[in-house]
């Protein structure tokens, strides 16, 4: 199975910036969901100074937090394509790139949130790149929008058939990446090095998973 990678990404926000020309003309489900998300985090950062935001894909929640709170808000995103319309946005700072070689080590941050990102990651590249946030060092950081995984019989003969299939040949499906049961999220943080972990889901059935340098 392919999983979703740059190249992926790419023709996905070519095809999306044809069909949509704003924040507001995104359905407002998808709206409303990320706006629970985007006050979650607001939440977590009132009384922050500067924070990173890694991976943030079209930036509709930078976009949200820049409109209530004035601090320093530092975007990452490897995309071109997907930031048409954050880099309009004056009071974010977007840098194209992966973390974290594309900053400075003399940019400092007193917190960091990445969201809807580990399920691109397998489990390697998701210890690793935690471990490079805690490194960095980034002593407050939040995962939002978790990929989990809650085993359930129907779900794991759906899935079943679907390799099945695969196998053959006659299931010929984009993979859209990894999803992990919330005990193998906090094993893959604790593998990261992290010892203050806690986590918990919103109202609209939104995973977090919050890590503390300590
Ligand atoms: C589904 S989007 C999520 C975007 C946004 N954070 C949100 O919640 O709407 C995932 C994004 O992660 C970015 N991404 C993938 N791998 C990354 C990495 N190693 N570092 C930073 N961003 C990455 C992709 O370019 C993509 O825009």
């Amino acid at each position: 199975m392919k999983q979703a990678d740059e190249d992926f990404y790419s023709m996905f926000y070519i095809e999306f910036f044809k069909k949509f020309n704003s924040y507001n003309e995104l359905p407002d489900s998808w709206r409303k969901d990320k706006e629970i998300l985007a006050n979650f985090i607001f939440e977590h950062i009132k009384n922050k100074q500067k924070v990173l935001s890694v991976g943030s894909g079209n930036g509709f929640i930078e976009n949200e937090l820049s409109k209530k709170w004035g601090k320093e808000l530092v975007a990452i995103e490897p995309s071109k394509t997907s930031s048409k319309w954050l880099k309009k946005n004056e009071k974010i700072k977007l840098i194209n790139g992966y973390f974290p070689d594309c900053l400075h080590s003399t940019d400092k941050f007193d917190f960091a949130y990445m969201s809807y990102i580990d399920y691109v990651f397998d489990d390697n590249m998701y210890v690793n790149m935690l471990k490079d946030i805690k490194e960095y060092p980034i002593n407050d950081f939040l995962l939002i929008g978790a990929s989990v995984y809650t085993p359930n019989f129907k779900e794991s003969i759906k899935y079943l058939i679907k390799n099945l299939l695969s196998f053959i040949g006659l299931y010929n499906q984009q993979r859209w990446g990894y999803q992990r049961t919330v005990m193998e999220h906090l094993a893959i943080f604790k593998k990261a090095g992290y010892k203050n972990i806690e986590y918990g889901k919103l109202e609209n059935g939104t995973y977090w998973i919050r890590a503390k340098n300590e």
